[in-house]
């Protein structure tokens, strides 16, 4: 595994995938490196791409909506993404670029050793949970797995796109406020 320094310098050249193509930036991870609760998303979008940073989208200003509304403290937080580089058009990453990928994201979580890991949305969900998961039935339910606390959730995405998903995702996140309450007071 690299430290923090030599991992960054990694990815910003990293050609494994076909995705070093077309991407303007690398788009590495946000947060706390100590944080307690790291969420990872599906792979950077436009706004993503163009600045470098994940979840500053509009997906991104409503996830940190609802973490400031389950009080949540986005200092103790941690956002990365299943694939650094933009897939052409927002597509799915394909199965080859995820596992092209991963190394590094696995790298991340054993350098911050968050006690909870949130998956945004299906992809995440299928490399980090189970390849067999499906959101709709499977969100919110916890998983404990080599000393992290995992779950899946909607993407903050799909929560835009139907309103009907935001009162299912709010349970999620109170569940998930109340969790990382209950193992820091534990
Ligand atoms: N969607 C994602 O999955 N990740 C981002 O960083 C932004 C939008
Ligand atoms: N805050 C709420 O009250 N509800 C949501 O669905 C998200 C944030």
């Amino acid at each position: 595994m690299l430290e923090w320094d030599a991992l960054e310098d990694f990815c910003n050249t990293c050609r494994r995938c076909r995705l070093n193509e077309n991407r303007n930036k690398v788009v590495f991870g946000k947060g706390s490196k100590t944080a307690s609760l790291m969420f990872v998303g599906e792979g950077p979008g436009r706004d993503e791409d163009a600045a470098g940073i994940p979840f500053v989208g509009k997906a991104g200003q409503l996830l940190d909506r609802i973490l400031e509304a389950a009080g949540i403290d986005e200092n103790d937080v941690y956002i990365g993404n299943i694939v650094k580089c933009r897939p052409p058009g927002n597509r799915i990453p394909a199965p080859d670029e995820a596992r092209a990928c991963l190394p590094y994201l696995r790298n991340q979580v054993y350098l911050i050793k968050p006690k909870i890991i949130v998956c945004l949305g299906a992809t995440a969900a299928k490399y980090i949970i189970d390849d067999g998961i499906r959101i709709t039935r499977d969100r919110g339910q916890w998983h404990q797995r080599k000393g992290y606390w995992l779950m899946a959730t909607y993407h903050p995405a799909a929560l835009l796109r139907d309103e009907a998903k935001k009162r299912p995702a709010w349970e999620d996140f109170k569940s998930i406020a109340a969790k990382l309450k209950g193992l820091k007071v534990g």
